[in-house]
């Protein structure tokens, strides 16, 4: 040990202070002695150290050459100047003091003074109080590393540097997630596609879960009550060695390593790279920013910008790239396409979802199309599936094997439009060949289509399958329909998950909802009553209609029971109620931003069910108590009972009536055929009432606002809109917006009803909206 010692004592190049406790009124400065406090073996130090054209407080390993890193404060402060110094002052805070006293900067949040600090040997600095309690410590507050003994704990965050020498926030995130698993994600988050990188596998496995790093270099789970849930790296570790040190740092590239640093010599104290859970770089989504891509060079990840854009700051690739030219927004220009060209590039994809999609093209036609579609900013074409998507792209990816077939245009513009008037070459029939969107098709295309040859596409699986409900995964599966995998359950099991049917969560059509739990993952089942033959028929229904829809704002099934009389299915679980618990209730209402999302979430379920499907399927029974809050407050359409599923090319139906009073459209009592049409006028209803916070139909209500609609439809003609929203302030052309497009969704005839695309778009503000004409609903 006294030889261990001895060698470390050598490192002391910078400072001589190799005190174990430091008292008030120690000081340090950047460049005179001492700039930073050691550690008792000397291999961690807590002070200045350089950075960018300053110098920036943290700690490091006292590696050589270079200093490693591993805690930096105010990290996205800019560097400070070479005479500034950091005092523990005589009253017990650790301040920045600037130049002539000025610039206080306290470096902990400490709530109280404190009597001493400490460097200590595992990289933690803490400050103590007289009592020798921890009043703030670094451990608790990591950057991009966590060491041996410090622990990430739930909701904790390493957010990667921006470089290895800029440390600070980068572009990418490891979450200890609530409940139970570890996520990469990067910082720039998509709203359209899933972001998860990689994940530890471990959901819903235990609540408090914290990631921990063994001083035999082991990286593991714990839950709550100490128990292993998982190694990350194998279970064996290394052999206890006081002079190797690890870390596990999450690189600028979005991958986090596990690092050893052998201190017996010093030229090998550098680190190595013993373990990291991701090999081929281009599979850090986010790596190369939005509109970027990532090519693998061997084993180098390599960001290049399509034609037509450039690097937004080519030192920190990850924030991607920018247009070199500016386009006029659509709504005012529609023909702006002259003067524009499409660019191509071949076995590149990106992970968008299209905003739309068309089968059967040529690779010519899809070309075209974008180029005479002004909201077309770049098509993705591979085996006759033209997918139009708009800016940003994100995730992109050139594969270098050719085994992809994808092939993406990007439209690029041209110095000078008047120089090539010859690029239009679209005909009108073309054009409006180019709007049509040709449903019918297979969900499955559309995914093909966007990711096909991608392997990241094994990624959207991976985490619609393993990552919310690898606890089910791991159990014998049956495949239901091709493709889908449901699991089937026995009575027993779900009786045992339930308790017995304990807890009633609501009705549903045709049954009554109970919340259960399998491995720690909470369940929704719905115990189908008193199945009849025409109720066995429904149950069909049911599950041949949603075992095949996979929506972010549809809730989704995960198995079923069939056992004799006993029919239920079985949901993930929605945390957070129902619609109408949250927007009836009287004490407190979403927000405003909060309903419009809501209301967007919404929209776009239905409109997956109405276009986006294989099968087309009218949902039927749109209400507020149908409509589900998980945990992250996205709303989901439930409770298909009543759904009806189309067949090829039928685009209406004659029917019984469905739904719920108050919310079904007039066809239904009229003897009409039935189209999809009938949802949107429901989804009309849910709209006013989400916007108002307010029953369609409220009795006690005075008697010129007892029909929501109506009061609605009189305060827009008399332009006092204000009048239905009582409590905050809303932006008011929004709310005009919202409920024009309301009205038009509540049309009594069907065909003046927008589809359910034209209604994304316009509460997308892609469109404009016309003032919806006199309304025959409106009560005579
Ligand atoms: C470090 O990176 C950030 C952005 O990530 C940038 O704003 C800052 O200027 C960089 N600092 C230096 C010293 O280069
Ligand atoms: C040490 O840092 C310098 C500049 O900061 C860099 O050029 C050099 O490659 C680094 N050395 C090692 C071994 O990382
Ligand atoms: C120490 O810093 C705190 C916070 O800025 C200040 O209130 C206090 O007066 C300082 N004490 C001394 C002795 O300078
Ligand atoms: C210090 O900041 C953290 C969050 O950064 C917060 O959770 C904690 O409560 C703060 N402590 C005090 C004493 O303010
Ligand atoms: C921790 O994991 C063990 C083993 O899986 C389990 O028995 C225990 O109940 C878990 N603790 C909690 C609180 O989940
Ligand atoms: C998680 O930890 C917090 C704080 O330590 C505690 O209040 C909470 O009860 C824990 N949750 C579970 C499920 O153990
Ligand atoms: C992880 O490794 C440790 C040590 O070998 C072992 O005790 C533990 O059971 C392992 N955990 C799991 C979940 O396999
Ligand atoms: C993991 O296991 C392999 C062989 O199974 C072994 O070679 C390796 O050293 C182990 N790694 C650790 C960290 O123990
Ligand atoms: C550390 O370095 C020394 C000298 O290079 C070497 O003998 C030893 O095996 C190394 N230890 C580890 C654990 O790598
Ligand atoms: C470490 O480096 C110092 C100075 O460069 C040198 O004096 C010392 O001998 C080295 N120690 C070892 C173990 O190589
Ligand atoms: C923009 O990029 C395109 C394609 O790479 C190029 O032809 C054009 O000259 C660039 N325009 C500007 C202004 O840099």
């Amino acid at each position: 040990m006294a030889t261990i010692f001895a060698i470390l004592l050598c490192f002391s190049a910078f400072s001589l202070a190799t005190a174990q406790q430091i008292t008030l009124g120690s000081a340090l400065s950047p460049t005179t002695n001492p700039t930073s406090w050691l550690s008792p073996s000397g291999r961690f130090a807590f002070g200045f150290y350089p950075e960018g054209s300053g110098f920036a407080v943290g700690i490091w390993l006292r590696t050589i050459p270079n200093k490693t890193i591993v805690w930096t404060a105010h990290r996205n402060d800019p560097p400070v100047s070479i005479d500034t110094r950091l005092v523990l002052n005589n009253s017990g805070w650790l301040l920045l003091i600037g130049p002539a006293g000025a610039q206080v900067k306290p470096i902990s949040n400490a709530s109280e003074p404190a009597s001493s600090a400490s460097m200590h040997d595992s990289g933690n600095f803490v400050l103590y109080n007289s009592n020798s309690r921890i009043l703030w410590q670094s451990f608790d507050y990591p950057t991009d590393t966590i060491l041996v003994g410090q622990p990430l704990k739930v909701d904790a965050v390493l957010i990667s540097s921006a470089s290895s020498f800029n440390h600070s926030t980068g572009g990418f995130t490891l979450v200890m997630h609530f409940p139970g698993a570890l996520v990469n994600v990067p910082i720039i988050r998509t709203n359209t596609i899933d972001d998860i990188y990689w994940d530890s596998g471990t959901t819903g496995q235990g609540y408090n879960v914290s990631m921990n790093l063994g001083d035999d270099g082991r990286i593991y789970l714990l839950n709550n009550t100490g128990f292993n849930i998982k190694n990350l790296t194998n279970g064996t570790g290394y052999p206890l060695n006081p002079l190797v040190t690890y870390r596990v740092t999450l690189d600028a590239d979005g991958i986090f390593r596990l690092y050893s640093h052998n201190f017996s010599s010093n030229s090998s104290s550098t680190p190595t790279v013993l373990w990291a859970p991701i090999i081929d770089g281009c599979r850090v989504y986010g790596l190369c920013g939005l509109n970027g891509f990532c090519t693998l060079m061997d084993t180098e990840a390599d960001c290049s910008c399509p034609p037509g854009f450039n690097f937004v700051d080519p030192d920190y690739q990850f924030r991607g790239c920018g247009r070199n030219f500016t386009r006029p927004s659509c709504a005012r220009n529609k023909k702006e396409n002259i003067g524009y060209s499409m660019e191509s590039l071949e076995n590149t994809a990106w992970l968008n979802e299209p905003y739309e999609f068309h089968l059967s093209m040529t690779k010519d036609e899809c070309r075209d199309s974008c180029l005479q579609d002004c909201y077309c900013e770049a098509a993705l074409y591979s085996d006759g599936i033209c997918n139009k998507q708009k800016l940003p792209l994100s995730f992109g990816r050139r594969s270098v094997s050719g085994t992809t077939a994808t092939t993406t245009f990007i439209k690029v513009g041209s110095v000078n439009p008047a120089d090539e008037p010859s690029i239009w070459t679209g005909t009108p029939a073309n054009r409006r060949r180019g709007v049509r969107i040709e449903i019918l098709i297979a969900c499955i295309a559309l995914a093909a289509g966007s990711f096909i040859g991608f392997e990241i596409f094994y990624f959207l699986v991976y985490r619609r399958h393993r990552l919310r409900y690898e606890a089910i995964n791991n159990q014998p599966n049956i495949s239901l329909t091709e493709g889908i995998s449901l699991r089937s359950f026995s009575f027993v099991e779900l009786e045992k998950a339930t308790k017995c049917f304990k807890e009633e969560l609501g009705k549903g059509a045709f049954g009554t909802v109970f919340k259960g739990s399998l491995s720690n993952t909470f369940i929704a089942v719905k115990r189908l009553d008193n199945m009849v033959e025409e109720r066995e028929r429904e149950f069909q229904t049911e599950m041949r209609a949603i075992a095949r829809i996979h929506h972010k704002n549809l809730v989704r099934l995960m198995g079923f029971c069939d056992d004799g009389s006993h029919k239920l299915l079985v949901y993930e679980y929605m945390s957070n109620g129902s619609l109408a618990d949250l927007i009836f209730r009287p004490e407190s209402h979403p927000n405003w931003d909060e309903r419009v999302r809501i209301t967007l979430d919404i929209a776009r379920g239905i409109l997956y069910l109405h276009e986006e499907c294989e099968t087309q399927i009218i949902h039927c029974d749109i209400k507020p108590q149908n409509i589900l809050m998980d945990a992250s407050h996205s709303a989901k359409l439930s409770d298909f009972g009543l759904a009806k599923l189309m067949k090829p090319d039928q685009t209406k139906t004659f029917t019984g009536i469905r739904g719920t009073r108050g919310y079904v459209a007039p066809e239904w009592h009229r003897n009409m055929p039935i189209t999809v049409k009938a949802d949107v006028y429901s989804f009309g209803v849910v709209l006013l009432e989400i916007i108002c916070c307010r029953k369609n139909v409220e009795r006690e209500a005075p008697e010129n606002e007892i029909i929501l609609s109506d009061w609605v439809y009189n305060c827009f003609k008399a332009g006092e809109l204000t009048k239905l929203i009582s409590e905050e302030e809303v932006d008011v052309s929004m709310l005009e917006k919202m409920l024009m497009i309301g009205l038009w969704c509540m049309q009594d005839e069907p065909s003046l009803r927008p589809s359910m695309k034209k209604v994304v778009q316009m509460l997308e503000g892609i469109v404009d909206i016309p003032v919806p004409p006199i309304n025959s609903f409106v009560s005579s």
